[in-house]
């Protein structure tokens, strides 16, 4: 009972201080305690800790990470999830590669072959094989071992300081769409999220919930409908956990309620993340976003996606035709987790003799997408409002 009390106090003085502030976001808080979803361990370097995903809201337990095969396991296994935090994690991941490669043989095939091993875990997220790449060339310009570990730490801390940076920044661009809503409007502006694009998705605010957390801060009314997201409930369990730690008014939602809010006008926005943005404006994102998309039109509800750069594969304009689709188990369609009065456990949810298929990620076109939020910015979700807010990216590619 204390704990509760105490825990409310904490939410309610944090609130009123950025209230009095309208200053930014201050990080994400579990219990009142601010925390990032990756960290250093400072008694230990070399060791990384991270939030395990798989066991929230239920249990809230450290995991250690420090060899290469305990990143891909993470990111495999979803210990941790999200794009921004999946590109940070394996960042990290090569930099306990090059803590190993002192007295190997052949260094450089050592560290071509966990680049490969990382890379190889899922295959949407682009972030991944962004931090990936852009790690191992740096490492590989050094050639000592000891400058190897200090240029491979270097950039896993600057991927991950410049994703709290882009977040911050979303939070901000974003905060506009809602302010603008809330005018024509009484009562709180209504937004409809899918899957977890929240802080536990990246390190700090989230994409998607950036601009919700900015706005809830200021004082604006805000409430949200959060997507549950079969099979594997990233909205049910982790964006309602994020929210609820807030303080922020949600409501969990069945995958299929969206379209039905929409036409009778309970829905003023929606606002999702992605894992690959093409350089035309289609998004990837968890499956299931499509069809928010196409309900959002028909009900002229703007449909927005919230970005960081690292998230845009510029390599490829057709989403749907270029963007390698994860298949997983079907398992998680099969079964479902949950907690069942004292630990989390397994049931199964379909007749024994059927097939269950498992995309992970949809392709919403670019037409369906009214904008897109990025740490430069809202632009057109199109190839032309793209290049526009990010020049230097294009000609450095
Ligand atoms: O399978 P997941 O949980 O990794 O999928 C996450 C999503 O689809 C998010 O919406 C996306 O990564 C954007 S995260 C800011």
């Amino acid at each position: 009972m204390i704990f509760i009390l105490h825990s409310f106090l904490i939410v309610w003085i944090n609130r009123v201080f950025l209230y009095l502030n309208k200053g930014p976001l201050s990080g994400m808080k579990i219990n009142g305690v601010h925390y990032q979803t990756i960290w250093e361990k400072e008694s230990d370097p070399g060791m990384i800790q991270i939030l395990d995903q798989r066991l929230l809201p239920f249990e809230l337990k450290i995991a250690d990470l420090r060899d290469p095969e305990q990143y891909a396991f993470a990111i495999r296994e979803m210990q941790v999830r999200g794009a921004p935090l999946i590109g940070v994690t394996a960042a990290y991941g090569m930099y306990a590669a090059t803590l190993q490669i002192a007295g190997k043989r052949d260094p450089e095939k050592f560290l071509g072959e966990i680049a490969g091993m990382l890379k190889n875990t899922r295959p949407t997220a682009v972030d991944l094989f962004y931090a990936v790449d852009l790690c191992l060339n740096s490492i590989l310009q050094k050639s000592s071992p000891d400058e190897r570990v200090d240029t491979a730490l270097s950039m896993a801390r600057k991927l991950k300081a410049e994703s709290i940076e882009s977040c911050r920044k979303i939070g901000e661009h974003g905060l506009e769409l809602i302010r603008n809503l809330k005018e024509k409007k009484d009562g709180p502006v209504n937004i409809l999220t899918h899957c977890n694009a929240g802080w536990l998705a990246c390190i700090d605010y989230g994409t998607a919930t950036a601009p919700v957390y900015l706005a809830f801060d200021q004082g604006i009314p805000v409430h949200v409908w959060v997507d549950e997201t079969r099979p594997r409930n990233q909205g049910a369990k982790l964006t309602a956990y994020e929210l609820s730690e807030h303080g922020v008014p949600h409501t969990v939602i069945p995958d299929n309620a969206g379209g039905h809010l929409m036409q009778h006008g309970q829905v003023d926005l929606v606002i999702v993340g992605t894992d690959r943005t093409t350089r035309a404006g289609d998004v990837a994102n968890k499956i299931g976003t499509y069809l928010k998309a196409l309900a959002a039109r028909d009900n002229q509800v703007p449909f927005y996606v919230a970005l960081p750069s690292s998230s845009i594969d510029w390599s490829i304009r057709d989403g749907i035709r270029d963007i390698r689709i994860e298949t997983r188990d079907e398992k998680e369609v099969t079964h479902m987790e949950g907690w069942d009065g004292e630990k989390i456990t397994e049931i199964r949810v379909t007749p024994f003799k059927s097939q269950a298929l498992n995309h992970g990620f949809d392709v919403t076109p670019a037409n369906l997408v009214t904008g897109l939020i990025t740490e430069k910015g809202i632009c057109e979700a199109s190839e032309r409002g793209l290049t526009a807010l990010f020049r230097d990216k294009i000609s450095s590619r």
